[in-house]
């Protein structure tokens, strides 16, 4: 692959890899994680009552945009900025019946709206893509209102780390280089607080994944995770299809050997009040 945002725009092209992944936590995820946009919500609701209109940075295919329909109902507006186009394509069709609803294409950090406009923004699992995290940050604080809420959610700094370190051993066993650090090692919550313009609250929620055989995983991992991080040798289809097979017999290995493969994390938000 040529570069790793090359990597990252062919990830994103469609939701079919986000919805695989949305999919297995779904199913298979463990702890309160699973609900995370539901508890975001809720700490919102809690310092800003009845926002009239929100934003969502980088809003994929509407993961979060279900959930503020179904906790807050029809009264706030609600816009969607991704920079991928099929994305969008998703969120719009999602939204056809909401004339409260819409869906933009735009990068974050160069947002297209007046200083002010919003009451509440949410950057959720994507800043860790973006290149200059602060300028996305102070973007967003920049469309907020006074009395207004930011928030952020991500990954701790090392997550799923059973199934990473599956990756690594599999790199291993086929002479790959080490894989490459996990996305979220860019902006996590332990290091995330230091790129927004004012000190926020964090919150961590445990989480993770809990596996009574290989192949939901193994999916898992070749819906992004792997791909993205064996580097150049994710362009060769054959030695992929090595790893993700390596990487399936080590997980019957681990389900054979303990019953079940518990894959732990961590994801949780930050929040900033903008002073009234
Ligand atoms: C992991 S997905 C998260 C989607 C959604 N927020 C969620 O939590 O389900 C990351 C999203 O961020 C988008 N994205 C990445 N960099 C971006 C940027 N600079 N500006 C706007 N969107 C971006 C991607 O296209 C993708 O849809």
């Amino acid at each position: 692959m040529a570069s790793r945002e090359a990597a990252e725009a062919a990830q994103y092209a469609t939701d079919k890899n986000l919805q695989t992944r949305i999919d297995t936590h779904c199913r298979y995820g463990i702890g309160h994680g699973r609900d995370i946009f539901g508890q975001v919500t809720q700490a919102m609701a809690q310092v800003r009552a009845h926002p009239e209109r929100i934003l969502d940075v980088g809003a994929g295919n509407g993961n979060w945009y279900r959930v503020i329909r179904s906790e807050l109902g029809s009264g706030p507006s609600y816009s969607g900025l991704d920079q991928s186009e099929g994305m969008l394509a998703r969120l719009s069709r999602m939204m056809e019946d909401d004339p409260r609803g819409e869906a933009l294409l735009g990068d974050a950090q160069a947002l297209p709206w007046q200083d002010a406009t919003f009451a509440w923004v949410g950057l959720h699992f994507m800043l860790y893509h973006v290149s200059d995290i602060a300028r996305a940050l102070s973007e967003a604080y920049r469309v907020l209102q006074s009395g207004g809420v930011l928030t952020a959610c991500t990954n701790d700094h090392h997550p799923y780390r059973e199934l990473w370190e599956l990756g690594e051993q599999v790199a291993r066993d086929l002479g790959l280089p080490d894989l490459a650090p996990p996305m979220s090692e860019r902006f996590n919550l332990a290091n995330g607080a230091a790129f927004f313009p004012e000190r926020p609250l964090v919150h961590s929620v445990p989480g993770g994944f809990r596996f009574h055989r290989a192949e939901p995983a193994v999916r898992y991992m070749a819906s992004g995770p792997i791909l993205l991080h064996l580097g150049k040798a994710a362009d060769d289809p054959d030695l992929t299809a090595r790893a993700l097979k390596r990487l399936d017999e080590r997980i019957r290995e681990r389900i054979m050997r303990d019953g079940v493969f518990e894959v732990h994390s961590a994801s949780g938000y930050f929040l900033l009040k903008k002073p009234e």
